[in-house]
């Protein structure tokens, strides 16, 4: 048989977090207060009412986690700033002790030989910034959030070699001003639409000044992409697909590669009276080459499937990620409606497990965009059970990893450019909306909801696979 290509040589094997989810310290440091250290504190919002105050208190532990990383033989790591703790309101004078922090972390990892990922923005908008002038809502934001990023190049540039502008920006507004389920809690797609704009702004104008001023290095947002599936092969159903797949993906990632809207979006939000204004000056922006992508950032975890929506249901810009939770009657009327898969399991929060999806999502973003992906996210949130001797034996996670692994090389053997994997999570954390019980790590850390009780970390059964995935760089699974 022939052999299948393989990974290549500097394939960047690592794992992912972000600033809430695991660093704590949420008054330490000088830093100031963000969306979601507010909006964890109105009843009934997350599981249990969990907040990141403590996480897994890695602020205080980053160098037991490194040194976690290396014995797990890990060549890169993902994780994200704390605007608050590099502008505690935002803009203004920069806080040196936040900037010392990051410092001391991407030192630690380089020491180390762990090639630096940064994410500059995963949701944790400064609190001040919404107070000023309603985040990203204002066009302001964009100069704030360039000098912010501009900041990060010019300290940590010599060290920092990719960067991930935003993260899963579909999904932050989406959840936050068409469900209400995450900050700022709105319900209006008008207002989501003109936000999504302003935000595309920022990203273009950061990447722009990235590449305009000579830094070395690759830059990108992360987008969370699920592909999507027609239920059948009725035709109906088929352009239902494709709608879903223009609505709740292309409209990102075109912008990004492209500078503009598909066509089709357009359409369907000017007869809705919900399309977002965009100004020649916008326009040049985003249409200039210097403002697009150096690699699509990929957040993958299921697919999505399907049918023709004309009866209505749904509502308008409503969940379209097709990502979060069960899907129970949703859709967008008109466009597409989403149904089950019944050649998919389910994970213990109603995910759809596609390791297949996986490589299609890259054939898919290969073929339109062209671009070298990073997969910045993949995993499974799942139960864990810490025995006695302090093993966990997470069989079930090994399974969803090793079939992961396995697409994407099938997808290296189709002769795509993968740079690198980064997994859901390298420690446990706090799952935004889950609270703890909800686990991805590698690395268990003994918390719950009730009790930060002593934050131990465990290395996990797939911990000692993956370093061995690593180790034998992705032939040994
Ligand atoms: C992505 C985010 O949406 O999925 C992560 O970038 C998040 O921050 C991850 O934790 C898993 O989602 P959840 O809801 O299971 O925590």
């Amino acid at each position: 048989a022939q052999q299948m290509k393989p990974f290549p040589k500097n394939f960047l094997w690592g794992s992912a977090s972000a600033a809430y989810q695991i660093e704590g310290a949420y008054r330490e440091g000088g830093k100031g207060l963000s969306v979601w250290d507010q909006f964890v504190r109105i009843p009934g919002k997350t599981f249990k009412g969990t907040n990141g105050d403590v996480a897994v208190d890695h602020y205080h532990r980053y160098r037991e986690d490194v040194d976690l990383m290396a014995k797990a033989g890990l060549k890169a790591y993902r994780f994200s700033i704390a605007w608050t703790r590099i502008f505690p309101n935002g803009n203004g004078e920069v806080n040196q002790e936040g900037l010392k922090f990051y410092d001391d972390l991407i030192n630690d990892l380089i020491a180390h030989q762990i090639e630096p990922v940064v994410t500059i923005y995963h949701w944790d908008l400064p609190q001040a910034l919404q107070d000023e002038y309603q985040g990203w809502e204002s066009r302001r934001i964009i100069a704030d959030f360039v000098n912010y990023a501009k900041t990060l190049f010019d300290n940590y540039g010599d060290r920092v070699k990719y960067w991930v502008t935003l993260n899963e920006q579909n999904v932050f507004m989406q959840h936050g001003y068409s469900m209400a389920s995450h900050p700022p809690a709105v319900t209006d797609p008008k207002r989501m639409y003109a936000a999504n704009h302003i935000a595309n702004l920022a990203n273009a104008s950061a990447i722009k000044y990235f590449h305009e001023h000579g830094y070395q290095g690759q830059i990108g947002p992360s987008f969370a992409y699920s592909p999507i599936y027609a239920v059948d092969a009725a035709p109906e159903n088929q352009l239902a697909a494709d709608n879903a797949e223009q609505l709740n993906s292309y409209y990102w990632m075109d912008m990004y590669v492209f500078g503009h809207y598909p066509t089709i979006v357009r359409n369907w939000q000017e007869k809705q009276g919900i399309a977002p204004e965009i100004t020649v000056e916008d326009q040049a922006l985003l249409e200039n080459p210097l403002s697009h992508p150096d690699f699509m950032g990929l957040n993958y975890y299921q697919t999505g499937t399907v049918a023709k929506n004309d009866t209505g249901v749904g509502a308008a810009a409503e969940n379209t990620s097709g990502k979060k939770g069960t899907i129970k009657e949703s859709g967008v009327p008109g466009m597409f409606k989403n149904v089950k898969n019944d050649y998919l399991q389910k994970t213990d929060w109603d995910w759809n497990i596609d390791p297949v999806g996986l490589q299609i999502a890259l054939r898919r973003i290969n073929s339109r965009y062209n671009l070298p992906v990073l997969i910045t996210e993949n995993g499974l949130g799942a139960f864990d059970t810490l025995e006695a001797d302090h093993e966990i034996h997470d069989d079930y996670r090994i399974h969803f990893l090793r079939e992961h692994v396995k697409a994407i090389h099938a997808a290296i053997d189709d002769g795509l450019q993968v740079i690198g994997y980064t997994t859901w999570s390298f420690t446990d954390l706090l799952s935004w909306l889950n609270g703890y019980q909800k686990r991805y790590g590698f690395v268990y850390v003994d918390r719950d909801e009730k009790s930060a009780k002593d934050l131990a970390r465990y290395p996990k059964d797939s911990f000692y696979w993956y370093k061995q995935v690593i180790a034998s760089n992705g032939e040994d699974l």
